[in-house]
């Protein structure tokens, strides 16, 4: 039987805002929720070797300590999609992934940054672009250890980068340790997906926004419900639950949740866009490196729950493709 990371009750499709009791970044993992009928081939047989953990968090963590080095092995130092132009394949995908954070940044209208924070940074290559390119201070966390320590010696080591500007540390993005209005640019490339309160998650973006400061969100969403619709149907559940399952992911809603948490908590320009087809040929390339000699030596010695993320990769694609997963952008001011 699988098991899902949230719990009873709450499926990984529903809207976040249509639920008053939404888990916390603690919250147990619920055991024994089945999240799809029937068997989901390899990715069954990988799950009774994943370490379970009970919280969400830790799950995050662990996942990431275990498959940042493959992933900065054959991707580098950015974790996130490329940016393909109408969605056109391209070959070179390390320049589309620097192009998805340049174009996002264009898109929201950000020119000038004095103190940027990268909310969940990976390996910090967010951060590091956002110093280089705007000669900011960037302060990145993330939920994985193993990431905030392999961020700072990649600072280090790199000639085009003033160290003592950028510094990534381990903190939630739901509690930072930061005081109030202490960044101009609050940005966060693909770590959304994994907040387990989106309210929660654009309250403390605000929170620590300056005022005439901007937040970006570049985060993975279900479409948006059409007028008819209460929640998704079983079939798009059942493939958003098992993304879930692989990538340690709460509940996702839609850009117009998002929206509704931007306006709510007083941020003014809410602004959104859909870049699920300029993303669209990503996890193909994906899969095409998981499928080499040296993606799958490094997938086997990544270990079980790298080995599970690899095997639902196609779900992604598949989720793109049918319209169930849309690729967006929030980005809003704080007045
Ligand atoms: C797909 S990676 C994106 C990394 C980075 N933004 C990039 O584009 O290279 C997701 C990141 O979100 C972080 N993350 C997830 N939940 C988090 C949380 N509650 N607090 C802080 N970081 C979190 C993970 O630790 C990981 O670094």
């Amino acid at each position: 039987m699988r098991k899902a990371l949230f719990p009873r009750g709450r499926r990984a499709s529903e809207e976040s805002s249509s639920s008053t009791s939404r888990p916390t970044p603690t919250t147990p993992r619920a055991t024994n929720v089945p999240t799809s009928s029937g068997f989901n081939g390899l990715e069954d047989l990988a799950s009774p070797f994943v370490k379970k953990h009970d919280a969400l968090n830790e799950g995050i963590a662990s996942f990431y300590d275990e498959s940042s080095e493959l992933w900065e092995d054959i991707w580098g130092e950015h974790m996130h999609h490329g940016y393909y132009p109408n969605g056109v394949a391209r070959a070179d995908h390390r320049q589309a992934q620097v192009d998805m954070v340049d174009n996002a940044l264009e898109w929201a209208g950000v020119t000038d940054v004095k103190r940027a924070l990268d909310v969940g940074c990976g390996i910090g290559g967010g951060s590091r672009h956002l110093s280089r390119k705007f000669g900011c201070a960037a302060t990145g966390v993330t939920l994985s250890p193993v990431q905030a320590a392999r961020a700072n010696e990649i600072t280090a080591d790199a000639a085009d980068v003033d160290e003592s500007l950028v510094r990534v540390q381990v903190a939630d993005a739901l509690h930072t340790p930061f005081e109030d209005a202490a960044f101009d640019l609050v940005y966060s490339m693909e770590s959304g997906e994994h907040m387990p309160d989106k309210e929660a998650f654009v309250n403390e973006l605000a929170r620590v926004c300056a005022p005439g400061g901007q937040i970006l969100i570049v985060t993975w969403c279900h479409r948006v419900l059409d007028a008819s619709e209460k929640e998704l149907p079983p079939d798009e559940r059942s493939l958003l639950d098992r993304i879930c399952e692989a990538y340690y992911l709460p509940p996702w809603c839609s850009v117009a949740t998002y929206e509704k948490h931007f306006a709510s908590a007083g941020l003014v320009d809410v602004r959104t866009e859909d870049w699920s087809r300029e993303v669209s040929p990503f996890w193909r390339a994906v899969i095409e490196t998981a499928l080499t000699w040296r993606g799958v030596i490094g997938l086997l010695k990544a270990g079980p729950s790298t080995i599970r993320g690899g095997l639902v990769m196609p779900l992604m694609s598949k989720g793109l493709r049918d319209g169930t997963i849309k690729f967006n952008l929030i980005t809003a001011r704080k007045p």
